[in-house]
């Protein structure tokens, strides 16, 4: 199926860098615990803590909540960090938030485990199909009701590995 570019590479290394600049200079004097929600966020927060510069921890949160291109409404924890966040200022790490269930899900479970503090970095938002408001601190783009791939982001596993993020369009 052919592949539109919706975002190049270049525009998302300019946005992840001056996140990363936003994200030192709020951060300036604090330690942070950089959580990564996998699979979708592991290029974005590859990128994102390389261009953030303060002393960092970075762990992986493994979060199952769609088959195919559907939003199932339950999430489950598919892997679960390796050390406690209590006490500790947590940064967030998500690929996209559409219907925001899922972070609605997440945000309101790290609660529970006493941090300092939660900030949500999220490389994008659809709101047309929000259902829940999330707060989200620092937002790469925002884009239309559209089913992207790429720079992380799959369809049925496939795609993650493009370096922009792209549209499929149907023939
Ligand atoms: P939500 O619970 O509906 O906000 O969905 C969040 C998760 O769904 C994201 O972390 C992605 O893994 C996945 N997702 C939502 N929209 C897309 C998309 O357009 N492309 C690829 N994955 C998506």
């Amino acid at each position: 199926m052919p592949i539109d570019t919706l975002i190049s590479a270049e525009s998302i290394r300019a946005r992840v860098d001056e996140l990363g600049r936003q994200i030192t200079s709020d951060y300036a004097g604090q330690e942070i615990v950089v959580v990564t929600v996998l699979k979708g966020s592991f290029i974005f927060a590859a990128d994102l803590v390389r261009a953030i510069d303060v002393p960092l921890a970075v762990d992986f949160l493994g979060l199952r909540s769609y088959e195919g291109t559907e939003s199932s409404g339950v999430v489950q924890i598919t892997s679960d960090l390796t050390k406690s966040v209590e006490g500790k200022h947590v940064l967030v790490v998500e690929d996209i938030v559409d219907t925001g269930l899922t972070m609605q899900y997440l945000l309101q479970n790290l609660e529970t485990r006493k941090p300092a503090s939660v900030k949500l970095a999220s490389l994008l938002h659809k709101p047309a199909r929000s259902k829940v408001k999330i707060p989200i601190d620092y937002l790469g783009f925002t884009i239309d009701d559209v089913f992207v791939i790429g720079y992380g982001l799959d369809f049925d596993q496939h795609y993650r590995n493009l370096p922009y993020l792209g549209v499929m369009r149907p023939d």
